[in-house]
């Protein structure tokens, strides 16, 4: 059994750095790119735990292999889905995350899970929203024919890859292209944007503000202080 931690010591681990739980139900990429930035010093961030909702999701060795904390919530394992809610929450608040990155994560989260993090609940979907939200994203964008499609980082709300938009990288979509072919297209380019952006956010705080994601301190402001801007969130939701 792959649990390796979820204890309620697990704030105490890394003061000071700016703290994600990534959640994943499969081969975890995504993952891996943060763990291989955060290894390099080139993340801003520390991976402090990693979260899944099924015990054969590959990314949770990755990460055991990294050194990272991991844990299984599994829907089956409670009487109900907000149970299963409460839990998953409750696991994440153990590791007090900043920032909780959803990098493939094949559920849907309830009102408690939102209740709590809400404002810092991250998805990367493979699709340049709001076109083609769900889990067949590149098959959706190269049955319909689109020329451009790409990868969008958003904050989750409660619905379906509704939520205010961070960032959008576009992926070109060829001639010829197989959903396989695309797919891996996509994944480099929302690889990238993920690192970057979750760097942006740990530099420079965020605000959400009804649809809105703003980065808080500017630029040149982040570059000159070697403090770490608080997060301010607005709640402010339209
Ligand atoms: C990503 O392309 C994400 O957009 C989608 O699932 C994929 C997860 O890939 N929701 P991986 O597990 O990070 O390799």
């Amino acid at each position: 059994m792959i649990d390796h931690a979820g204890t309620a010591d697990g704030a105490a681990d890394h003061p000071g750095a700016f703290r994600l739980v990534v959640l994943i139900s499969g081969g975890g990429s995504n993952l891996a790119a943060l763990i291989a930035a955060e290894q390099a010093g080139e993340l801003g961030a520390t991976v402090v735990a990693v979260g899944a909702d099924r015990p054969s999701a590959a990314g949770l060795q990755l990460a055991a292999d990294a050194g990272v904390p991991t844990f299984v919530e599994r829907v089956g394992d409670h009487p109900d889905r907000v149970g299963w809610d409460h839990a998953l929450a409750d696991r994440i608040s153990a590791f007090a995350p900043d920032l909780v990155v959803s990098a493939g994560f094949l559920k849907l989260v309830g009102d408690e899970f939102l209740r709590r993090f809400g404002d810092r609940y991250l998805n990367t979907h493979n699709s340049l929203l709001p076109a083609f939200p769900g889990i067949h994203g590149p098959a959706d964008a190269l049955a319909y024919g689109v020329k451009v499609t790409g990868a969008t980082l958003f904050f989750v709300d409660d619905g379906v890859d509704t939520g205010p938009i961070l960032a959008q990288v576009a992926v070109p979509v060829h001639d010829d292209d197989t959903v396989d072919e695309l797919t891996e297209r996509i994944k480099q380019a929302e690889r990238r944007q993920l690192v970057e952006q979750v760097g942006l956010l740990a530099r420079r705080g965020w605000t959400v503000n009804g649809r809105r994601v703003s980065l808080t301190v500017s630029e040149r402001a982040s570059e000159s202080s070697a403090q770490r801007p608080a997060p301010q969130r607005s709640k402010g939701r339209a």
